[in-house]
């Protein structure tokens, strides 16, 4: 019996100290600090956490998962978006039979059509409810003014996609919409007229406006929005977490007990 569980033991070696299994788990069972910190080091999921994570900020309610909530949406419009872009055709004379030929021809198309358009909705409002987080729990102040900066850009971006998007559907809604703001836009001092004229291509909605909508809605604002969004989540890493990871003793120590990760507990130390 005490032979068998001899191979066992030295079979169980063989495998986790062969070069497969190490190329997969980089470090030992995490019961000590070193590969504690490790683990989440070596994930790249985990990776987006600092080494050392507040409990605090780790409870739903500091963040309620806004950002997160809002990265997650980002995806399932590009998803969704990605779907309809094979049916979709971005002319004055065709946009709106194709729609109307996704919701009714296209297998599951009413239905991707309107994940789009929730998610867009939700989007707008998830941005605008994180931002108003942000400012509640101060961690825009130093050193995440940056970050903030980078978030404004963000909102910007997630508003600039609704609006283009909205034209598309070349409906009476939607060409009266664009009309009003594009107007409004014109009214702004000194470069009002300029971007009205860039916006649309010309002196009315028409043709030009419509593929330039489409160009900024499904390439140029998602590419800057999958760049600005990366920029944001390194940001939150490399400022050290979220801001609730900043509380310090007088003494200027990290309170051991507050935190998970590699960090030893004080209790836990010999
Ligand atoms: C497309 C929109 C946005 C996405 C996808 C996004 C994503 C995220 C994520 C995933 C986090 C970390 C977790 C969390 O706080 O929930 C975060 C943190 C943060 N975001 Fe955003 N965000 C967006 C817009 C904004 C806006 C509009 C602002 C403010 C103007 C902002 C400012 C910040 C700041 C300062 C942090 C660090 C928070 C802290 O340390 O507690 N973000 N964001």
């Amino acid at each position: 019996m005490s032979v068998q569980t001899h191979q066992n033991g030295s079979r169980w070696e063989f495998i986790t100290q062969s070069r497969v299994w190490r190329s997969f788990f980089r470090h030992g069972w995490p019961d000590n600090p070193l590969d504690r910190s490790l683990v989440m080091t070596s994930n790249i999921f985990l990776h987006l956490h600092p080494v050392k994570v507040n409990r605090r900020s780790l409870h739903w309610s500091y963040t309620f998962g806004l950002g997160v909530i809002a990265v997650v949406l980002f995806g399932v419009l590009v998803f969704t978006g990605v779907l309809l872009m094979f049916y979709y055709v971005p002319s004055v004379e065709r946009a709106y039979p194709a729609l109307r030929n996704i919701e009714v021809s296209v297998p599951l198309g009413q239905f991707t059509r309107n994940m789009h358009r929730w998610s867009a909705h939700l989007m707008v409002l998830v941005a605008i409810l994180h931002l108003i987080r942000v400012f509640y729990t101060g961690a825009y102040k130093s050193p995440r003014e940056f970050n903030w900066l980078v978030g404004v850009g963000l909102l910007l971006l997630t508003l600039g996609a609704s609006f283009t998007g909205y034209l598309l559907p070349w409906d009476q809604l939607s060409y009266w919409a664009i009309t009003v703001g594009t107007n409004i836009a014109g009214y702004a001092p000194l470069i009002g007229n300029a971007v009205r004229g860039i916006l649309l291509g010309g002196p009315e909605v028409g043709q030009d406006a419509l593929i330039r909508f489409y160009t900024l809605h499904v390439a140029l604002i998602p590419t800057l929005l999958v760049l600005g969004i990366s920029i944001h989540l390194w940001r939150v890493r490399k400022d050290g977490g979220l801001a609730v990871n900043d509380s310090v003793t007088p003494a200027g120590e990290v309170p051991a007990d507050e935190h998970v990760g590699g960090m030893q507990k004080t209790s836990e130390k010999s």
